[in-house]
């Protein structure tokens, strides 16, 4: 190509053809960095940093220079990142089994607790051990890692738990992760975490410093930034490290307990983290606790907090899980890292329900590590001094404007504000009054009798709510388009070219090749994106009954209910018909609803008044979509599908483990039986729901009957 003098930014670009070595080099690197930024914001951010064209012509600028001087070619050349202009992204891999989270413990009651809900569910007598295990949670990203014949097959990053990318070729470059394992089972998933030290993590930012790339914030984002480089050549260079605790699939057992589990892993030349250990009773795990916390400065990597696993795998299997998180496991976080500060304002922020949102403006403070200049005000009350049932918190001291607030944060965890140092508030200040009003609409903010939020009440006339809803419709857990995050949708909806979910669906017919006003033609857009949005449009046509129900946003519908309402109802079909018919509280429709396990007359209530005020959105959307039935768990089960019930007292198992079970099997378990039910599970001591199913003709199985029905005994 013809090289002209150019610009970029506020660079005059010297021609190829004029340039000497040394200038060529700085341009090089120049160019190493904008392209590799670039590169990361297509691909793992919201926003393309360049249009398409000028990405493409920097990189032809860069292989001109390569060309002329080979010997300047970098180690991380935009010339070896894979594919053309920009590269795709990482491919997906679905997960054999998920990756599941944990749920987390504050407080050393809420580890009794802990210890206590697996004894009950379990029945074990207060007489026996029951062993855990306690090992330091590392701060860094999980990866699944899976061997087939002792090779390393493919190595995918945690995702949303169901699907994870391909990282396999970065994955390989580091020196933590072997390519072969001896003796190893026919198929081994091995998991871990992938963190950076502190002092690898001080060297690459000084070495980011120099080349004038990007800083990264902490271990843990230098972690993951470094992982998901599309050049694996460039995690070659970044010092990553990996710790296994835990696996996915296996073709056969690979221990009996935790702790055996763990030898084999090291067995296998893993590396698995020194300060685990068994612990034989509570005492013992929060004894752990303090010593790995004392520990956590020398480590020479960020922890935050202990896992406990239970140690038996049988006990393990027993418990099973929970939507995304296992009962036999939990993480006692460290406490949250505090400073204070000086209260500047507070902004109201409106959410997709309306909610009224005050939002602290923090003269900036680092707070462990972070600096951090927004923090939550939860609600009027919190910031007037009252718990939600009127009780006085930080003995009634209202938070002002000016204040100096105290702010942690735990984890991810937005930032909160814990106390207000009174006896430094000046003289003038006021009170904070609370807006009666929308800031964004102007409509009446109101609050319902028993609820801690105000709401605006202007619906979809509230820009702040249509926009909130379409951002909640297109995030990860709901419709998760590639390419169109909340930055996209609020450019969109600015401009009118997505105003309601509907219209994500006919963005290719309205703006797609052919129409006077085109995608790749607006800023920061190109043929390129513009097409790769359309297919990742088209891509979400077909969605999971779960996923859908979730995307919708209704009011306490959260991830773990839409899940529930999916499986209950199964097609879209026989959701929306039980939904309008469920608007009168009268109908057979309601009672289904409020019976099914996890769904209160809150929830029932809200979900049905939005089902029916917004139904006229909802068929347009469905239209546009195939919507898949969801699947019983367990379809060849032979209760899946149905609705069963327990009533009296079970001698083999904990009510809990019964319900976890039959669910697990594919069944729906109710609380109360109607003429929906199709199985009341009866022991010893069955009172009114054995009569009601007499006069419906359920079937009433004991407990044995049961257990051998679902293969359990
Ligand atoms: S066990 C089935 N052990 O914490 C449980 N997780 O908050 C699988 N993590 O996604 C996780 N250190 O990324 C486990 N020693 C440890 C861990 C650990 C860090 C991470 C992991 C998980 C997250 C959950």
């Amino acid at each position: 190509m013809t090289e002209k003098p150019r610009s970029e930014g506020s660079k005059i670009e010297p021609a190829v053809a004029e340039l000497d070595e040394a200038t060529a080099r700085v341009e090089l690197e120049r160019l190493a960095d904008i392209l590799g930024r670039a590169n990361t914001a297509y691909h793992s951010e919201d926003a393309p940093l360049i249009s398409d064209g000028e990405f493409d012509r920097l990189r032809n600028r860069n292989e001109a220079i390569e060309a002329r001087f080979p010997e300047l070619k970098r180690v991380d050349s935009p010339s070896n990142q894979i594919g053309a202009s920009p590269a795709p992204g990482f491919g997906k891999i679905r997960h054999t089994r998920r990756m599941l989270s944990l749920s987390n413990a504050f407080s050393d009651d809420d580890v009794i607790d802990f210890v206590q809900s697996i004894r009950r569910f379990l029945n074990i007598p207060d007489t026996d051990i029951t062993q855990f295990t306690a090992e330091p949670k590392i701060d860094g990203l999980s990866l699944s890692l899976r061997y087939e014949s002792g090779k390393l097959r493919y190595a995918a990053t945690r995702g949303d738990g169901e699907t994870g990318e391909d990282v396999t070729a970065n994955a390989r470059t580091i020196t933590d992760i072997p390519h072969m394992i001896d003796n190893a089972p026919e198929v081994l998933e091995v998991r871990g975490e992938i963190y950076m030290s502190h002092q690898d993590f001080a060297a690459l930012n000084e070495k980011q410093q120099v080349i004038g790339g990007k800083i990264f914030a902490n271990p843990r984002n230098a972690a993951a930034g470094s992982l998901r480089q599309l050049d694996p050549e460039i995690t070659r260079f970044r010092p990553l490290r990996f710790f296994a605790y835990a696996w996915g699939a296996i073709s056969e057992p690979i221990a009996n307990t935790q702790t055996d589990a763990i030898d084999r892993l090291k067995a296998f030349g893993f590396q698995t983290n020194t300060l685990f250990r068994r612990c034989a009773t509570t005492d013992e795990m929060l004894q752990a606790y303090a010593e790995i916390f004392a520990q956590r400065a020398t480590l020479g990597y960020d922890i935050d907090g202990v896992v406990y696993k239970l140690d038996d795998l049988a006990l393990q299997d027993r418990l099973g899980m929970r939507s995304t998180t296992p009962r036999w496991a939990i993480a006692h976080k460290f406490p949250a890292e505090r400073a204070w500060t000086m209260l500047e304002g507070i902004d109201i922020q409106v959410g997709r329900t309306g909610a009224l949102s005050p939002v602290a403006r923090l003269k900036p403070v680092t707070v462990g590590g972070v600096v951090v200049s927004n923090a939550t005000l939860h609600n009027e009350d919190y910031i007037a001094g009252q718990d939600s049932r009127g009780q006085a918190i930080r003995e009634g001291g209202d938070i002002r404007i000016g204040d100096w607030v105290e702010v942690y944060r735990a984890g991810d965890v937005i930032p909160k504000i814990r106390d207000v140092d009174l006896a430094r508030r000046s003289m003038d200040a006021q009170p904070y009054l609370f807006p009666d009003s929308c800031p964004e609409c102007d409509s009446p903010a109101i609050r319902e009798p028993g609820d801690s939020v105000r709401r605006c009440t202007g619906g979809m006339i509230c820009p702040a709510q249509a926009v909130e809803r379409l951002k909640h419709f297109v995030s990860r857990a709901a419709f998760d388009i590639e390419g169109l995050g909340a930055k996209q949708v609020e450019a969109f909806w600015r401009d009118g070219w997505i105003t309601t979910p509907h219209e994500i669906f006919t963005l290719h017919a309205r703006f797609g090749p052919g129409h006077p006003r085109q995608l790749k033609n607006r800023e920061g857009w190109g043929e390129k994106s513009a097409q790769n949005l359309f297919a990742a449009i088209e891509e979400k046509r077909r969605i999971p009954l779960a996923r859908l129900i979730y995307a919708l946003g209704f009011r306490h519908v959260g991830e773990t209910s839409a899940a529930t309402l999916a499986s209950h109802y199964g097609r879209w079909e026989d959701f929306r018909s039980a939904m309008r018919e469920a608007v009168d509280p009268d109908s057979s429709a309601y009672s289904e609803l409020i019976a099914i396990d996890g769904v209160g007359p809150v929830m029932a209530h809200s979900l049905v008044t939005s089902f029916h005020a917004e139904i006229e959105e909802i068929d347009k959307l469905a239209d546009l979509l195939e919507i898949l039935p969801a699947a019983s768990r367990s379809s060849e089960s032979p209760v899946a599908g149905k609705t069963v019930v327990f009533t009296g007292s079970l001698e083999r198992m904990t009510r809990a483990e019964a319900k976890a079970r039959a669910e697990a099997m594919g069944a729906k378990v109710a609380g109360s039986v109607s003429a929906k039910t199709d199985l009341l599970i009866a022991g010893p001591g069955a009172g009114s729901k054995a009569r009601k199913a007499a006069e419906f003709g359920i079937e009433v199985l004991d407990e044995e009957a049961w257990l051998s029905l679902i293969g359990a005994i």
